[in-house]
């Protein structure tokens, strides 16, 4: 029996980790799995994760209102590594870049406990870039074990940074999985048409905190404004640094929904009936090229090169008229539209936690490299 224990603490880490979870219960034979949660995020943990059926096993209860990294994870870690010593599990999953996933690898680390690090090797190689989710994942690289990297490129970015190729196996993101997964079971189902076309919001990184947001808001009342065909529609992070300021500059605009965050089909769904996605978020920008969808990117810098090789993601920036602009180039030139909704997807074919967990025995039982 390995035992596996899963830590998680935000909306993403619960939805892509839950293909593992689901895939490990399913072999309870081979594995037994303890989802311990530190609540980073609340109401999205939780919401995210009863979609899936899924109740953490531990839940550590971390989150405060308007929280600051260190007291994420000082909290976070103080109350991780006893548990984890107690657990005493063979493997600590750890997934992408958040807080949690850096504090979950350090409590393993401090155990002597096994770190398998999920979405390993993202890079934009600036450290602030995004701020603090690259300084994560390069510092859970350098505490991990195992490293999952989705793409060929994740695995080169590992490699060039001094870890060993047969501790590093290409897996794809289980992003998609948790995708098809749902997609199968929510069949033909659509979003809520209104007769314009869907522009889907997502903001929330650090990094465009303050003036950023301002001009990106700026932005999308002046579309909103001009064009009375689109409707946005801006599930707001809860965030106070984020809601706040999006209440003040886009409430009350008939063109522009803001609504709480959705759960992840509502979402999905969202995803599938927008004609144009703008987002900062990392976990869209992969899930937006599997659904043919033209994203543009909010942010300076992405570590997903991979959306933009393959054309669906544009990276675009925080500056109001390029917003305006690219916005405007994607709604009134077709075939710059089509060559971005007809890109590949470049992030996996769903079947990601399947070869993690093949990958865990043959560690665990020696029989090989992951
Ligand atoms: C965190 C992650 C980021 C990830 C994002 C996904 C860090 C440092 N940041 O950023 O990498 O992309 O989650 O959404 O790990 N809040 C609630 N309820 C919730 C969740 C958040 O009220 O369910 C509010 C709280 O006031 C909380 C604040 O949002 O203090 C910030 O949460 P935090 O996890 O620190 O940062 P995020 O911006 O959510
Ligand atoms: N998502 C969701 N409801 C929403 C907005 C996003 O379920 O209202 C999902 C989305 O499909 C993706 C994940 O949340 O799987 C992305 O999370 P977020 O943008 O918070 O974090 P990031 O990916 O930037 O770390």
């Amino acid at each position: 029996m390995i035992k596996l224990a899963v830590v998680m603490g935000t909306r993403p880490e619960a939805i892509k980790l839950m293909p593992v979870v689901v895939a490990a219960r399913k072999r309870a034979e081979l594995f037994s799995t303890t989802v311990v949660a530190t609540s980073q995020h609340r109401e999205m943990l939780a919401q995210a994760l009863g979609r899936f059926d899924i109740v953490p096993d531990v839940d550590l209860d971390i989150m405060q209102p308007d929280q600051d990294l260190a007291a994420v994870t000082t909290m976070g870690l103080s109350r991780l590594c006893p548990l984890l010593a107690d657990l005493s599990p063979d493997f600590v999953l750890v997934q992408g870049d958040t807080t949690t996933t850096l504090v979950g690898a350090l409590a393993a680390y401090y155990n002597r406990q096994k770190v398998a690090h999920v979405e390993a090797g993202l890079r934009t190689e600036d450290k602030y870039q995004p701020f603090p989710e690259e300084g994560n994942r390069r510092l859970t690289t350098h505490l991990a074990d195992l490293h999952f990297a989705p793409t060929e490129r994740a695995r080169a970015n590992l490699l060039r940074e001094g870890i060993e190729d047969s501790h590093v196996r290409v897996t794809g993101n289980t992003s998609i999985d948790a995708l098809r997964l749902t997609l199968v079971r929510l069949g033909a189902a659509d979003a809520e048409g209104r007769g314009r076309k869907l522009v889907l919001v997502t903001v929330h990184r650090r990094e465009n905190h303050g003036e950023p947001l301002f001009r990106i808001f700026a932005a999308i009342r002046r579309l909103a404004e001009s064009r009375e065909d689109l409707d946005f529609l801006y599930p707001v992070h809860p965030n106070p640094r984020v809601r706040g300021v999006a209440m003040d500059l886009l409430g009350g605009h008939p063109g522009i929904r803001l609504v709480d965050p959705m759960t992840y089909d509502e979402f999905l769904l969202a995803m599938r009936s927008a004609h144009v996605v703008l987002t900062d978020s990392g976990g869209v920008q992969e899930e937006a090229p599997a659904l043919d969808k033209p994203v543009l990117v909010l942010r300076e810098k992405t570590e997903r090169q991979e959306g933009v090789d393959a054309g669906t993601l544009r990276l675009i920036g925080t500056e109001s008229d390029r917003i305006v602009s690219e916005t405007l180039r994607l709604l009134e030139d077709p075939g710059e539209y089509q060559r971005m909704a007809g890109a590949r997807n470049p992030y996996g074919d769903g079947r990601a936690a399947e070869r993690i967990l093949e990958s865990l025995v043959r560690y665990q039982t020696g029989s090989g490299n992951p």
